[in-house]
């Protein structure tokens, strides 16, 4: 953890792509959550950089409208009022020479390097086939070393590639302007408490871990389940599809915390370390093992969860009526180390399902006497199981047998459940405070090092290659607000076991 700065006196964010809607919706929200708390550098400035014509006052009023849209209600408004002069706009295109000059500028002006100590983070929030323009340009400008005291980090959006030869090629791109300490490669999934609560909750207690292995773990159900359908996406999701969406980033972040070994320590790179053991650790798959143990599907038109009628994805705005592209997609993973041998790992994530639910569940390997073999059970006589519910109602279950009240040894299933928000009430949070803050400290632990994004595209790739090459196969199509396609459920099926039910 050499160079985490604590709290570091002072940091310029520059986002690229700074007029877009992340900006907007969650990133100066969540500067304003930081202010709140008091997290932020004392002298923090925010530069938008983008196409958009404006200026540093027009750039500032379209921020005061996203201020009343989507920063949290309980705002003290004297908060952005402190913030709103510190706000530049400069205007330009990624890879114009003189518009990185005039950044420079305004950087020199607010202070930067001059102040000493304190942090540059630039921020790619602009279209991906622009990231390595800004890094080179960037690199042309001066702006990508340390200067002195003073960091420069990069903070990279997703999507990170749209493959592995292409994450390996934007990888070489930035690695050639700056260095892997200054890379901050983002997966919101990481800013998601109970996504970081895994770490806590198996290494902070002592009860889990003896038995978080092929001995006593029968298989792990991991998913993330959308109601929401493509949401106007329709022209990046045509090109994306679910798995390239949500598969090697965010469920295999899940995937890793779940399965890695302990850490030597919470530094960033021991964590990650571990966390690239795991992928490491699958198997590349042949295109029988796709056929076999990869399922995708397209959702059709259905009713939701809210009652109403919503069209099939191909019905979607830019989403072309004979498209192919998946909106489903589940995966049977197996993981090849001493710990996790035979185990397999079910991964499932959807859009228009039933309801919005992402949880982890751990299946325990069944008593070894069935003394209860006779006994009747209200739920029948299934596996105890840990639930960790990620969203919504974050919190975690442990589902075990007891025996219900009355004359009878009648079996009945029970839940000993731990909820945050009623334990810890509701805190106002976007999921990027941890994640601007520990960019701004250098703290990568929670970000993607080149090594983990590579090993998650490779395990997917030959999925891709697979579902490219067979354009001509049917694909499998699921009724909007439904659980998913029946072939998921055969997926489980032929191993003996079944999908806990959305909910
Ligand atoms: C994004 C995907 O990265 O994650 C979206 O591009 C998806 O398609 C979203 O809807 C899910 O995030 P969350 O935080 O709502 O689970």
């Amino acid at each position: 953890m050499t160079d985490v700065d604590h709290d570091p006196p002072g940091c310029t964010l520059v986002v690229f792509g700074g007029a877009g809607d992340l900006t907007r919706r969650l990133l100066l929200p969540a500067l304003l959550n930081l202010a709140a708390e008091g997290r932020l550098p004392e002298r923090f400035a925010l530069v938008g950089y983008g196409r958009t014509d404006l200026d540093d006052e027009t750039y500032r009023e379209r921020l005061d409208d996203a201020v009343r849209e989507h920063a949290s209600r309980s705002l003290d408004p004297a908060l952005w009022s402190a913030l709103r002069p510190r706000v530049r706009w400069v205007r330009g295109h990624f890879d114009e020479p003189d518009a990185y000059a005039r950044l420079g500028q305004t950087l020199a002006e607010i202070g930067g390097a001059a102040l000493g100590g304190g942090c540059s983070l630039f921020y790619l929030a602009c279209p991906p086939r622009f990231f390595a323009d800004v890094a080179r340009q960037l690199g042309a400008a001066g702006l990508a070393g340390d200067e002195g005291g003073h960091r420069r980090r990069l903070v990279v959006e997703k999507p990170f590639g749209r493959d592995l030869a292409s994450a390996r090629q934007l990888n070489r791109t930035l690695l050639e302007v700056f260095g892997e300490s200054q890379l901050f490669r983002i997966d919101h999934y990481l800013g998601k408490e109970t996504v970081q609560n895994i770490l806590a909750f198996r290494f902070a207690n002592g009860f889990f871990e003896p038995i978080w292995n092929r001995r006593y773990v029968d298989s792990v159900q991991i998913t993330v389940a959308e109601v929401l359908g493509v949401e106007g996406r329709g022209n990046y999701f045509e090109r994306a599809g679910t798995l390239r969406d949500m598969v090697p980033n965010h469920l295999f972040q899940v995937l890793t915390l779940i399965a890695m070994e302990p850490p030597s320590s919470l530094g960033a790179d021991a964590v990650r370390d571990e966390k690239a053991k795991v992928l490491r650790s699958v198997p590349t798959w042949t295109p029988e093992q796709v056929a076999d143990d990869a399922v995708r599907a397209q959702y059709g038109p259905g009713r939701i969860a809210s009652g109403e009628e919503v069209p099939g994805y191909t019905g979607e705005p830019s989403v072309d009526p004979a498209s192919r592209t998946e909106t489903y997609a589940a995966l049977h993973l197996r993981i090849d180390s001493w710990r996790w041998a035979g185990v397999p790992f079910y991964l499932r994530t959807g859009k228009r399902l039933s309801r919005r639910a992402s949880e982890v569940v751990v299946r325990f390997r069944r008593a070894p006497l069935q003394l209860f073999r006779d006994t009747p059970a209200v739920s029948g006589l299934d596996s105890n199981q840990l639930v960790l519910r990620l969203q919504p109602r974050e919190g975690i279950a442990l589902r075990f047998d007891v025996k219900r009240p009355g004359p009878e040894m009648t079996l009945g299933k029970v839940d000993m459940d731990f909820c945050y928000s009623e334990y810890f009430g509701e805190t106002a949070a976007t999921g990027y405070e941890t994640l601007l803050r520990d960019a701004m400290r250098g703290d990568a632990t929670l970000f993607q090092r080149a090594d983990n994004v590579e090993e998650g595209w490779r395990v997917v790739q030959p999925v891709l290659d697979a579902w490219e090459a067979e354009r001509s196969a049917p694909l499998p199509s699921y009724p909007a607000g439904s659980d998913g396609p029946g072939a998921a459920d055969a997926l489980l099926a032929r191993d003996g076991r079944q999908w806990n039910p959305i909910a």
